[in-house]
């Protein structure tokens, strides 16, 4: 059976990293390890360009019939001027919305042979392999009132609301212990419960779920602010950390200087597991956007949109083992040296483009096959 991933390769440097991901995707088919059935969508300005929106209906429903999707990145200044609903974001939001994807997984990977690209020491850094589990379609980002109010007095008042219910606590918990399960087995859940009721109930239900379903992981709980300080002073202590939207949002942009460079960081956004088919709707794609300024020159670091594919084996299909593969064979490529621009740093080597750094990954796929 083949698995049916719906690829957006969206504006910018997203079909150059994109094209990478298909080749490693065919080598798996002809190799036999597993098949993909592989459809093409338009997403962010190039949908607007041709369908003027930023997904059409027809994409979305592909998007909707799919086992995954992968998506590059949208954007850029040819849409500036683009209306507000149609703008290239919008196919992104829209995604995450229609799909209800409300757990965004954020890994922080070090490579050792990247240590050195890292704000913190070496020794910090080398080998830190942890798992940030925002929560995505809650918190204070949506809850209502939301609003600024003129008193007429000549100040106003501007309101955001933080809102979170038993369950939507409880299935990002799960979402956060179930991938603890196959890691290091512990969870560290973060909040302020001193400050905020939302903080308590979090606490509360995450401490219940624990008990209840997964008392073989080690839970602990940090306040935000000192996960945070932590984060920097030991990044090592950590295996899945699991969060509301707006800390984890700010956290996950920590953790990800924690390896390096943009080009690197590969994201997952899951949904609720359908009661029908068992499957679970996912979206995967780079954390980084379109790049303009380097569009179209092939020297875009293709590994985040690979990592992102390995994601998607990891999680969709459960192929964790082809999904190991890859991260191995990134490592590999690295540790021999292939750097592309942005992970150049004090390196005298010459760089790559993102089609050398892609078939070098491919190769040592098939070395190791
Ligand atoms: P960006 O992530 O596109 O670029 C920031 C910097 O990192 C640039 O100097 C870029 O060249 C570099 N960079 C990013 N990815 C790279 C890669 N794979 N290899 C080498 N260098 C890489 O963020 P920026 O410049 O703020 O936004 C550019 C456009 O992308 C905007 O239109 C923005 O709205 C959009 N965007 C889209 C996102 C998405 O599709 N999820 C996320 C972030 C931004
Ligand atoms: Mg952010």
């Amino acid at each position: 059976m083949a698995y049916k991933l719906f690829v957006l390769p969206g504006d910018g440097i997203g079909p150059e990293v994109m094209a990478e991901v298909e080749k490693i995707a065919s080598f798996f088919t002809q190799e036999g390890s597993a098949a993909f059935e592989i459809e093409k969508g338009l997403v962010g300005g190039s949908a607007y360009d041709a369908h003027g929106v930023a997904i059409s209906d027809a994409d979305m429903a592909r998007a909707d019939a799919a086992d995954a999707v992968l998506l590059a990145a949208v954007g850029g200044p040819k849409w500036d001027a683009v209306p507000y609903e149609v703008r290239p974001e919008a196919g992104l939001l829209r995604l995450r919305k229609d799909l209800k994807l409300f757990a965004n997984l954020r890994p922080a990977v070090c490579y050792p042979a990247l240590a050195d690209a890292s704000s913190l020491k070496r020794e910090l850094v080398d080998g830190l392999d942890l798992m940030i589990v925002r929560e995505l379609t809650g918190g204070v980002y949506f809850g209502e009132p939301k609003q600024i109010i003129d008193l007429g007095n000549g100040q106003q008042r501007a309101i955001d609301t933080q809102v979170y219910e038993t369950y939507e606590i409880e299935r990002i918990g799960r979402i956060a212990f179930e991938l603890a399960r196959k890691r290091r087995k512990k969870v560290t859940s973060s909040e302020k419960r001193n400050v905020m009721r939302t903080g308590v109930l979090w606490h509360q239900i995450i401490n219940r779920l624990h008990d209840q379903e997964f008392p073989d992981v080690t839970l602990e709980h940090q306040l935000a602010d000192a996960l945070g300080m932590q984060l920097v002073r030991a990044p090592k202590q950590f295996d899945v950390i699991v969060t509301d939207n707006l800390f984890g949002d700010m956290l996950s942009d920590v953790a990800a200087m924690l390896t390096g460079s943009l080009g690197m960081l590969p994201s997952a956004s899951l949904g609720e597991v359908d009661s029908q088919t068992g499957k679970r709707k996912a979206l995967y794609e780079p954390v980084h956007g379109s790049a303009p300024d380097i569009a179209g020159k092939g020297i875009a670091n293709p590994i985040a949109m690979i990592a992102s594919f390995g994601m998607a084996l990891r999680y969709s299909f459960d192929l964790g083992a082809l999904a190991d593969r890859i991260d191995n064979a990134i490592a590999a490529t690295l540790a021999k040296g292939l750097r592309t621009a942005d992970i150049k740093g004090s390196s005298t080597e010459p760089t790559v483009s993102t089609t050398q750094m892609g078939d070098a990954i491919l190769k040592e796929l098939q070395g190791a096959a």
